[in-house]
């Protein structure tokens, strides 16, 4: 197969971790014979530096005319603290999200056997938690106007807002992955309190009929909250809003032991996005210290919801569990053991899948 993927290593770790993923997907394409063409663009920080706007048109063009795109991360800390910067980092994201169409984030949580005792929560809660997060990504607070100041800079306002097709979209990827999986999808919401979540109840109730075979649950995000380190394993499929998507799934990622380790899809149009859930790590930047595995379990994701070829993704995430089992990992996940480089394990995870 001819694959066209743009490559967008961003900021911080995002270098490292992408050249991980991009010596896994070389491999990969080696050994089942794909044709893989990269072009690089550039997104956040650098490319403020570089160009002054954080999502350039000329990496918009590179996205646009590839098959999928293989992203780091981006965020500086110099941007974190100035609440007064009129250019973020973080501007380029959301635009990229929405020029892209990229409207759902699909974000697993899944263990990993060797790593489990890794986990802040008990091994009994942990052990097979196997769930995913359907995040609205394209609308919400996230882009809803008015937002600002009030004239003395004395007040300010976001404004959430949904609609009914925006919520119908998500909710349908989410009820079609509950059918492949164990039948069980979870409403996240606050209905009790806000006019949105209500719109998201209601018109996630007149879906549910059109899947009878899967269950439906409505839960409140504070209490979604709480039952996610309490037993994720109640969990199978959960549906929500950007923002609480946003926060629920930092908390979900932990769960498997280490936020290195979390993959993700975004999913809407023609290009699909993939990305490790963790962010830039400024600290670790340039030390090849970071945990590219985050960034190799997106290619997987990769083969098998851009590209639909399956065996390949098992492929990836089959050595990454024996780089696991067999203690090729970065310092994040050694516990003493020995602790190899980012790109130590990259070479390992290449060398293993044309072996
Ligand atoms: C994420 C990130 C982004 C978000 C930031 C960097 C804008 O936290 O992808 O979850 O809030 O969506
Ligand atoms: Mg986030």
């Amino acid at each position: 197969m001819e694959m066209n993927i743009a490559l967008l290593p961003g900021d911080g770790i995002g270098p490292e971790v992408i050249a991980q993923a991009v010596k896994v997907v070389k491999a990969v394409g080696q050994k089942f014979g794909h044709k893989i063409t990269f072009k690089e663009g550039l997104v956040g920080a650098c490319a403020i530096d570089a160009t002054g706007d954080p999502y350039p048109d000329a990496t918009h063009e590179i996205c646009a005319g590839s098959d999928a795109v293989l992203f780091g991360a981006i965020g500086d800390p110099k941007y974190d603290n100035d609440p007064k910067a009129k250019v973020r980092p973080e501007q380029g994201l959301l635009r990229m999200r929405q020029k892209l169409g990229l409207f759902a984030n699909v974000r697993p949580t899944f263990t990993f056997p060797s790593l489990v005792h890794k986990s802040p929560l008990k091994l009994d809660r942990v052990d097979g938690v196997d769930l995913v997060f359907f995040r609205e990504l394209t609308g919400g607070v996230y882009f809803g106007e008015p937002r600002g100041r009030n004239e003395q800079g004395t007040k300010a306002f976001d404004t959430n807002v949904y609609s009914k097709e925006e919520i119908v979209r998500l909710a349908r990827m989410g009820f079609e992955a509950a059918q492949k999986r164990r039948k069980l999808l979870t409403c996240v919401d606050k209905a009790n309190v806000m006019a949105t979540s209500r719109l998201w109840r209601e018109t996630v109730q007149e879906l549910a009929p059109e899947y009878p075979d899967v269950k439906v649950e409505y839960e409140f995000v504070d209490a979604v909250a709480m039952r996610l380190i309490q037993w994720p394993k109640a969990y199978d499929v959960l549906i929500t809003e950007n923002l609480f998507g946003d926060i629920l799934t930092d908390e979900a990622s932990v769960i498997s032991g280490s936020m290195g380790l979390m993959p993700s899809a975004s999913l809407g149009s023609k290009v699909k996005l993939f990305e490790p859930i963790h962010g830039s790590y400024p600290q670790a930047a340039g030390k090849d210290i970071a945990n590219p595995l985050g960034t190799v379990l997106s290619a997987s994701m990769m083969f098998d919801y851009a590209f639909g070829l399956s065996e390949e993704a098992k492929l990836i995430s089959d050595v990454v569990n024996l780089s696991l089992a067999e203690g090729v990992v970065t310092e994040d996940i050694a516990e003493g053991g020995k602790a190899y480089k980012t790109s130590q394990v990259g070479d390992w995870l290449a060398a293993k899948i044309l072996g």
